[in-house]
């Protein structure tokens, strides 16, 4: 569950350790990208020292939170189609309080108190440690809505509760916000500009992590490669930052060679990359470190230079391609994945065409595809038309969905006869017998559970494969093993 959006975890409602003391109850439900359940953790450890317990039965709540995306029309209906649920829950517990979070609360702001009565309380990715007092205005009949982005937060100093972990793997977010405004994409407006956390406060979670058992961490952040810390501010503002600021800065590669080394039993992924802000350099701290993951989510959205540049991309189709040699030379056994759309406006058969041979080009071994999806206020429905017919968008995003399933197919076959190592996380679907992780390549192994236990790092002889799962006998455990 690498990206971005994962459909399974869609809604999922999140329920952490109870504190005795707490009396109130709190139903939080998250959509949309891996940062909206990231942030969810931070809004359950806030409100747990309000006197909120979590809980899963949403009958029982005195709060519900929905943690909101708007990143397609039809992540904004399936929200609408939850809050008519909650509506009907309030009618038998009208003491019950409503909370819409993140990015659709972003985007309409006080608009939703109008259009969804039910709802009690608007707020904006940036004002999360402001809801205790959003909360009170509630309780005194005054409106709650805080949608101020912020220049500075970054919710460093607030240790995230893990809501329903396995225990091994977690998220660590190290960005936040979004300076590239691409032309079809809300993120920009919706999480605001883009900054980064300071180094210090990501290695004290990550080591509070480690201290309790965890063995892999995904570095989050809308464009992680764009990670730059220069004592606080604005990525924008590093043009103005003092000589000293400048030659003490944390880019990137550096992040990733600290963490890496600081804890070498650790495995780290990162996500998301953006191919114009993506370095050299990273790659070499890649190949450098056995625990970082060869893995890289490189969106690219379009083969076709011409759509690209309509889009914002700062790139060409053929400087995408230049990134992709460069990656396969320095780390041969990397696996890549894209997000593609298909029907960005003005797009052609031959521009989607270009898209199908970059994908051949790039051999993804995964892949995230979407139908264009016109979003207000962005630079493409300001200035563009939404021309490509439904019906065409749709024909082209399945010729997208089946060649990225017939070339994922042979990626994955590679690993055929080959010897990987695997974290295990969890039982796997297909039987209890069975445990379920992930090669570094980010591919879903499962194997015979034998003595191993969640959180051992093994060697996998794979056997047999499906499109997208490996199969195989673990063979001992790995170098990676404390
Ligand atoms: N940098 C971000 C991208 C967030 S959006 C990250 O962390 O991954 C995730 C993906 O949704 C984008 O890469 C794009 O492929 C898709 N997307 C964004 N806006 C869209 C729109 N208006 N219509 C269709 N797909 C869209
Ligand atoms: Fe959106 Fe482009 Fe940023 S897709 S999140 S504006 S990199």
């Amino acid at each position: 569950m690498e990206k971005v959006i994962d459909e399974n975890k869609q809604g999922t409602s999140l329920e952490l350790e109870q504190k005795e003391s707490n009396t109130k109850k709190l139903f939080i439900e998250s959509y949309g990208c891996q940062m909206n359940f990231s942030d969810s953790e931070i809004v359950a450890s806030i409100l747990a020292n309000e006197g909120y317990n979590t809980t899963q039965n949403l009958e029982e709540a005195d709060l519900v939170l929905v943690n909101t995306c708007s990143i397609r029309d039809k992540a904004e209906q399936t929200v609408r189609k939850r809050l008519e649920q909650y509506n009907r829950v309030k009618k038998h517990n009208p003491g019950m309080k409503v909370g819409v979070l993140g990015c659709m609360a972003e985007r309409l702001k006080s608009k939703f108190l109008e259009e969804e009565k039910i709802v009690d309380m608007v707020v904006g990715p940036d004002a999360y440690k402001d809801i205790p007092n959003l909360l009170k205005d509630v309780d005194e009949g005054r409106e709650a809505i805080n949608v101020i982005l912020s220049k500075e937060e970054t919710y460093g100093d607030i240790a995230p509760v893990r809501l329903n972990s396995n225990g091994v793997t977690a998220f660590v977010s190290i960005t936040r916000g979004c300076d590239n405004m691409c032309t079809f994409c809300v993120v920009p407006f919706t999480r605001g500009r883009e900054r980064s956390r300071e180094p210090q406060s990501i290695m004290s979670e990550i080591a509070d992590l480690w201290e309790r058992g965890f063995k892999e961490i995904t570095l989050l952040g809308q464009n992680v490669d764009s990670y730059l810390w220069y004592g606080g501010g604005l990525k924008k503002d590093f043009v103005k930052a003092t000589e000293m600021e400048k030659a003490t800065a944390v880019d990137f590669a550096q992040l990733l060679d600290m963490v890496a080394t600081a804890y070498p039993k650790m495995r780290f992924r990162f996500s998301t990359s953006n191919p114009q802000d993506m370095h050299e350099e990273v790659i070499h701290v890649m190949a450098k470190h056995h625990n970082i993951c060869k893995y890289i989510h490189l969106p690219v959205q379009s083969g076709s230079t011409r759509i690209l540049k309509e889009m914002n991309r700062q790139h060409t189709r053929e400087e995408y391609m230049a990134l992709v040699d460069k990656i396969y030379a320095i780390i041969p056994e990397i696996s890549l994945s894209q997000d593609m759309i298909a029907g960005f406006p003005t797009e052609t058969e031959q521009d989607h065409q270009d898209t199908l041979s970059l994908m051949e080009y790039a051999n993804y071994d995964f892949g995230f595809m979407f139908a264009y999806s016109e979003r207000p206020g962005t630079m493409a429905s300001r200035k563009m038309e939404d021309d490509v017919p439904e019906e065409v968008k749709k024909r082209r995003l399945q010729e997208i969905v089946d060649l990225q399933r017939a070339i994922g197919l042979k990626r994955t076959q590679r690993f055929l006869g080959q010897t990987v190592e695997v974290l295990i996380e969890k039982d796997s679907k297909r039987s209890e017998t069975q445990w379920s992780g992930r090669n570094s390549q980010n591919t879903v192994v499962v194997f015979e559970k034998q003595n191993y236990k969640v959180g051992d790092f093994v060697l996998v002889k794979i056997t047999d494969c499906t499109s997208a799962t490996l199969i195989g006998e673990a063979v001992g455990y790995s170098e990676m093993q404390s």
